[in-house]
């Protein structure tokens, strides 16, 4: 059988010690991995149908790190980007490498792309969400899903918010995360000047007391409205809750508090998009 094209690019990792596979050094450490990535510039993409995504995106691979049978399902992207090499290993020695077992195929580096400009993001969207301070990588791609899928523009995080591409965020955000237009706020909340001063109406979505029950939140078609959901233990900062238009709740039953954050999501981006459907 011919050698496929991609053949000399593969390289056996068990006998390199070659400094490009420092990029897939300890993924299972979130916190650490999600400073060095960002510093370094670059995301891993975790399973072969987010490497695809990713790729099909525009996204830039730097390198490609699998088990030898999986080759084959990434032939395409591989001929795209000629340049990055192809390390496979056998499941030990890549457990080894990354600190978890492969399971889902194959992982890639991929180059961070350029972050969206805020304002332009700001005027070409009506409806955003901000998720302030999220510290849950799960949350956060299961926020980002529920605003994909019930048609928010745009998502706006706050500085203290967890990476929204490190692996767990994407993987539960099916993919989301690489494709719904999100910005990284530089200060918070002097950022919610900004916003407003784009037009937006702005709301919290928090359990308080004067808070208008969600059912009762009407969008005009076309209205600009940021949203701002809450850190998961704390809810929505108090210096934050002062600069609001309005406050929003999902009115509770059987003396349960509060919803899971992304559940909470799901519900009020039906409502706030619904006048755009
Ligand atoms: C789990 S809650 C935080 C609850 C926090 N322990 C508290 O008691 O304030 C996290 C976020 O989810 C959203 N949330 C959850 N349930 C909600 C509800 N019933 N009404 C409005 N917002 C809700 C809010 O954005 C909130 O900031």
């Amino acid at each position: 059988m011919a050698e496929p094209d991609y053949a000399h690019r593969v390289h056996e990792i068990a006998a390199l010690s070659d400094p490009r596979l420092d990029d897939y050094l300890r993924l299972s450490e979130a916190s650490l991995r999600m400073r060095s990535d960002i510093e370094n510039g670059i995301y891993i993409a975790e399973s072969t149908m987010v490497v695809q995504r990713a790729i099909s995106m525009g996204h830039v691979p730097r390198s490609f790190l699998l088990a030898r049978k999986y080759l084959p399902q990434l032939e395409a992207e591989f001929a795209r980007y000629p340049q990055a090499p192809i390390f496979v290993g056998e499941d030990a020695e890549l457990e080894a490498l990354t600190g978890f077992h492969l399971h889902r195929g194959a992982l890639a580096a991929m180059e961070r792309p350029a972050p969206l400009d805020l304002d332009q993001v700001l005027s070409r969207s009506t409806r955003i969400a901000v998720l302030e301070d999220i510290a849950d990588h799960s949350n956060l791609g299961a926020l980002l899903r529920s605003a994909a899928g019930l048609g928010v523009d745009a998502v706006l995080i706050t500085p203290q918010c967890v990476d929204p591409l490190y692996r767990r965020s994407v993987r539960v955000s099916m993919g989301t995360a690489l494709t719904i237009d999100w910005v990284r706020l530089g200060s918070w909340p002097a950022d919610l000047e900004r916003i407003r001063g784009h037009g937006y109406r702005i709301l919290a979505l928090e359990l308080t007391e004067d808070a208008t029950a969600l059912d009762e939140l009407h969008p005009a078609p076309g209205e600009k409205i940021a949203m701002i959901l809450g850190n998961e233990g704390r809810g929505v900062r108090p210096e934050t809750l002062e600069q609001v238009d309005e406050c929003v709740i999902i009115p509770m039953a059987r003396e349960v508090a509060s919803l899971n954050v992304a559940a909470a999501s799901a519900v009020a981006f039906w409502q706030l998009c619904s006048s755009q459907r």
